[in-house]
């Protein structure tokens, strides 16, 4: 079994999960990138790192749920078990929720709750908060409400504007969630249910 990133943009977070895989040998490793968007940045990054990747349009089918359907049936065939959502710019729907339910993680720039859903770099500004930082946790229906694994705080300092904020957070961002995957894998951090892991497919 192994792991696939979902993207949609840059990819930065993509590239430093491949990079640390690589580098430490994960028991599992990330064998796909799945992009809803052709031409994202992510794309030039995968072919670099030589991992394969899948681009899909949700505008092409009739639904979300068809969209889904079609993903799940590339992560099957690929023998996914994980998926990383680093900058996937869509809410995940029913189809890949039942079928992988607790195994999807997400990064968010924030120290969730608060600064949930877009542009949350800018919230944190516009709100005046001295700490923000970063979240990684379990996806479930909601925008950004699943259960959090870890978390780390960003200190904001008077003259930051998005972009330098950005890169402390994005700093953070690229240790802390390999170190999280890793201790997934590890057994260190168990989905909320204990009916993630090791059981692979659940239809
Ligand atoms: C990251 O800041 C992540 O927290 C958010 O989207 C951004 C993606 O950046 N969900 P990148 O594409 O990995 O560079």
């Amino acid at each position: 079994m192994s792991i696939a990133v979902f993207a949609s943009g840059n990819g930065s977070n993509f590239e430093a999960l491949v990079e640390r895989s690589k580098r430490q040998g994960w028991p599992e490793m990330i064998t796909l990138l799945v992009c809803d968007r052709p031409g994202a940045g992510v794309l030039d990054r995968a072919k670099r790192l030589e991992i394969p990747s899948a681009v899909f349009q949700p505008a092409d089918y009739a639904s979300k749920a068809e969209y889904e359907k079609e993903v799940l049936a590339l992560l099957r065939e690929r023998g996914i078990r994980w998926i990383l959502l680093a900058g996937y710019m869509r809410m995940v729907g029913s189809v890949l929720l039942e079928a992988c339910r607790w195994r999807i993680l997400n990064i968010h720039p924030s120290l969730l709750p608060a600064f949930q859903g877009k542009n949350a770099i800018q919230q944190a500004l516009d709100y005046g908060v001295r700490w923000t930082g970063v979240t990684v946790h379990w996806v479930d229906e909601g925008i950004d409400t699943g259960p959090i694994i870890d978390q780390k705080p960003v200190l904001v300092e008077p003259d930051d504007n998005v972009e330098s904020l950005q890169k402390k957070i994005q700093f953070v961002e690229h240790n802390l969630y390999p170190a999280v995957v890793r201790k997934l894998l590890t057994g260190q951090v168990s989905p909320p249910e204990g009916d993630g892991g090791g059981k692979g497919e659940q239809d």
